[in-house]
């Protein structure tokens, strides 16, 4: 594979140095962010916003600016986790659909933005998640807000993990409510903090994700939901990168525990990972749908995705259900990459389709992230302050469509590189 180049980049830099100065006014913030931020986009090797000039697959092709020309480059870094996005009956049906609708909705949903296809869509989802109603927003960052906007209020108590997405803590920003975090994974922590806010009888509200995005871990959803029945909350579930991948059928964390679905009220989904597109969606029973659908402003006032894009929702429900294989050889293709990586002596687990490497806090994480793309692997990763220093990490996505030439190539590469900084 051709070596991509590298341009020199500045140590020790965080873009946190200009936003955490919050008290500056934004001439002084802006005038930071152009002297220190500008700067350092310009002159590090700069692996944000890579151009790929080819469709989301196990290869992609990548514009190299020091080169000047396309690239091919071994992709470790979507979250296309079954491959659907560049998928031949995906495109056929988008193609056909298009031909018969068009390509926009030119509308938010309750105006003209809702078609046949829409609601399909809707019904399909909510089967899929065995909920009573789904509605559909832009995005799951969207969805999360809409759902928050509407469902959450001061008087309410929010106790929810401390690894949870941006667009959660987005959310949480709206509200002058109690907000209460608890340990990552520890019900322990959690049921200690439903002791004290139980007291209060206010309404509480429990917001977790099925996968978590940065390790790659699972809640236990049994134990967990045995925790919230007793201490009668609500229960917001963000299962963003479960949906697709966890469960016979792609259906996500509920059907991966066959838990009731009936015990989570809000349960969200993102169409941007495994269904390969854009896009989000909240399932509920048909009270709390309606409620969002009529009061979520980000829904309302917003609009609605195109038909291309609702096609691609409604194949891929097909094809996971229709073509197992897909969802056992992206965990197939897990398995082989953790026997793999414990051959070369790289400890780690997951239980979904993102495994971590860590590093340790002395590891030069950008040298590594710049030799990794110079040897045509791409691959994210995770620094701080994203992360706490010591919990930096590369972060592995699998797909289903990743050969097992592409996965001996990820962990050769990784044994070289982690050989070459003595972290081996
Ligand atoms: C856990 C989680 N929730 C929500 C989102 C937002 O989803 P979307 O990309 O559809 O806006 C993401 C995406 O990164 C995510 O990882």
């Amino acid at each position: 594979m051709e070596q991509l180049s590298a341009k020199p980049h500045l140590e020790n830099f965080s873009i946190k140095d200009v936003i955490d100065s919050e008290n500056d006014s934004f001439d002084e913030r802006l005038g930071k962010f152009v002297t220190f931020g500008l700067n350092y986009l310009d002159h590090r090797q700069n692996l944000y916003r890579r151009s790929i000039c080819s469709p989301m697959a196990n290869r992609v092709k990548v514009y190299d600016e020091n080169l000047e020309k396309e690239v091919e480059m071994v992709m470790f870094g979507s979250n296309n986790y079954l491959g659907l996005a560049n998928n031949a009956e995906v495109k056929q049906a988008v193609l056909d659909c298009v031909a018969r609708y068009g390509v926009g909705a030119g509308g938010p949903p309750l105006l003209n933005g809702t078609t046949s296809l829409h609601k399909q869509a809707e019904e399909k989802l909510s089967k899929f998640k065995k909920q009573e109603d789904t509605v559909i927003f832009s995005s799951g960052f969207i969805a999360q807000l809409g759902w928050m906007a509407a469902l959450l209020s001061d008087k309410d108590i929010v106790i929810f993990d401390e690894y949870s997405h941006a667009s959660f803590f987005e959310g949480l920003r709206m509200f002058r409510c109690r907000k209460v975090p608890f340990r990552h994974n520890d019900l322990d922590d959690l049921e200690r903090k439903l002791k004290t806010c139980a007291k209060t009888g206010q309404q509480i509200w429990v917001c977790i994700e099925g996968v978590y995005s940065m390790d790659g871990d699972i809640v236990d959803l049994p134990k967990f939901l045995e925790l919230t029945e007793k201490y009668n909350c609500r229960v917001a579930l963000d299962d963003a990168h479960g949906t697709g991948v966890l469960g016979k059928e792609g259906a996500g964390i509920v059907e991966h525990f066959g838990v009731d679905p009936n015990l989570i009220d809000v349960h969200m989904g993102t169409f941007s990972k495994a269904f390969g597109t854009v896009g989000g969606f909240i399932a509920a029973t048909r009270p709390i749908a309606e409620y969002i659908r009529y009061m979520a402003k980000p829904h309302i006032f917003s609009a609605a995705l195109p038909v291309s894009v609702i096609q691609t929702v409604l194949t891929g429900i097909d094809l996971m259900k229709s073509e197992s294989q897909l969802i056992e050889k992206l965990h197939h293709n897990v398995r082989y990459l953790l026997n793999q990586f414990a051959k070369i002596g790289i400890d780690t687990r997951t239980d979904s389709a993102i495994i971590p490497i860590f590093l340790p806090s002395i590891a030069k994480v950008r040298d590594m992230s710049v030799e990794f793309h110079q040897r045509g692997l791409f691959i994210n990763s995770v620094e701080y302050p994203a992360v706490p220093a010591d919990q930096q990490r590369f972060r592995v996505s699998v797909m289903a469509t990743h050969t097992k030439e592409d996965l001996d190539f990820l962990v050769d590469t990784i044994k070289s590189v982690f050989t070459k900084h003595q972290l081996l």
